[in-house]
């Protein structure tokens, strides 16, 4: 079947978490309880303010196509959060509205990169990024981030493998999977290298230490990813977005147009209510995340699952599992069946991900308390 498919597609690899999701659903259909710690997707209901400007934009009749770079009411908006979080002064004619960041980035690396285009990012990685540049037919180059690199993308090391195909360079701070951060200075230097720099900030909002710092503050010529999963727990509500330099906005409108032709319009209202009002509630839940972060690491070392660099971004924790065996995804599903809890495969983010599992901390203190405590009993009898 897999040859059938083009060439581009080849490449694409199944997201194992989901397998794990899949098979976790299996037991519970059975009865089994389940303590979920894999998906990377808040717990938490989208924020009530938030629902309320989606339900009240269909009642008004917002359920028609919108233009295709989005409604001026939510570009503004977010230009505007962009502007006072990071100190700058993007007009909001940068801005391009998608159905989600991952749609962001099909049309982004469609429209940057040309066939055998090399694009430089991180192993680990967010599984879904190569796939992305494959699917343009673009070369994934990736450079180490492992325990050696302190678990983030380092600039000397990105500079031994830019050639004249490399196109861009793709950061994602604070990181799937390793929850760590690039620094105001990392990122600087990154910048500085030459190719324009790709910075996923889906995970922006979500940080236990110092603030996040936006590409942007570094480089006018960066193209930025953000969207509203993540930090206003919208997940299923599919609304991202993309801050490009000027001279890029038609071409993402033209290809928005051919793909989507608008995102989606109640959804849009939602966003603007989530930045104008939203922040609040999103802040608590910010503050629940970091309470967990703790239990979790603590917890993670007393299992002797260490996590070597504490991640103080997004909501995972990524474990070393190294003693335990080298095949990641063997290792979870076997935690799954023995404990009941599920957990992501370190292999699903890259070569280097291979030993390590990725535990989220989507889940309630309790949980996260009991699930570590059977893991570690199962682990410690294996
Ligand atoms: C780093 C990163 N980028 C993008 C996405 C996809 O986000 P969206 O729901 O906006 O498509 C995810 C989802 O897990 C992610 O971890």
């Amino acid at each position: 079947m897999e040859n059938s498919l083009p060439r581009r597609m080849q490449g694409i690899k199944p997201f194992l978490v989901m397998d794990i999701l899949e098979r976790a659903r299996q037991l519970e259909v059975v009865g089994r309880e389940v303590i979920h710690l894999e998906v990377g997707e808040p717990d938490f209901e989208t924020p009530e303010v938030i629902v309320r400007a989606g339900q009240k934009a269909l009642a008004d009749g917002h359920t028609h196509y919108t233009t295709a770079l989005g409604i001026p009411e939510l570009r503004e908006a977010i230009a505007e959060r962009y502007n006072h979080l990071y100190g700058l002064s993007i007009s909001s004619s940068r801005v391009v509205v998608t159905s989600g960041t991952s749609p962001a980035m099909l049309m982004l690396f469609s429209i940057l990169i040309e066939e055998g285009d090399e694009v430089i990012l991180s192993n680990p990685h967010y599984a879904c990024h190569p796939s992305f540049i494959l699917s343009a037919m673009g070369a994934p180059v990736l450079v180490p981030a492992g325990a050696e690199e302190d678990f983030v993308l380092q600039p000397d090391a990105v500079r031994e493998r830019i050639t004249p195909q490399t196109k861009c360079i793709l950061i994602n701070s604070p990181s799937n999977p390793m929850g760590t951060r690039l620094d105001g200075e990392e990122i600087e230097a990154l910048a500085a290298l030459g190719p324009p720099l790709v910075s996923d900030e889906i995970y922006h909002g979500l940080s236990y230490g110092e603030r996040d710092r936006s590409a942007l503050e570094y480089s006018d010529e960066a193209f930025v990813i953000n969207g509203f999963s993540k930090y206003f727990a919208m997940t299923g509500w599919r609304l991202g977005y993309l801050i490009v330099p000027e001279r890029y906005v038609r071409p993402f409108e033209i290809l928005q147009q051919n793909y989507f032709v608008s995102p989606n319009p109640f959804v849009q209202w939602a966003g603007v209510a989530a930045l104008r009002e939203g922040v609040p509630a999103a802040e608590e839940m910010r503050r629940i995340y970091a309470e967990r972060r703790k239990t979790m690491i603590r917890g993670l070392k007393k299992i002797g699952l260490p996590v070597h660099r504490e991640p103080d971004g997004a909501f995972y924790a990524f474990a070393d599992a190294h003693p335990f065996g080298e095949n990641s995804l063997k290792l979870a599903r076997e935690i799954l069946e023995a404990t009941g809890v599920a957990v992501a495969p370190g292999a699903d983010f890259g070569p280097g991900g291979e030993g390590y599992l990725r535990f989220a901390y989507c889940n309630s203190v309790e949980n996260i308390e009991l699930a570590l405590d059977r893991v570690g009993c199962y682990l410690a009898s294996r």
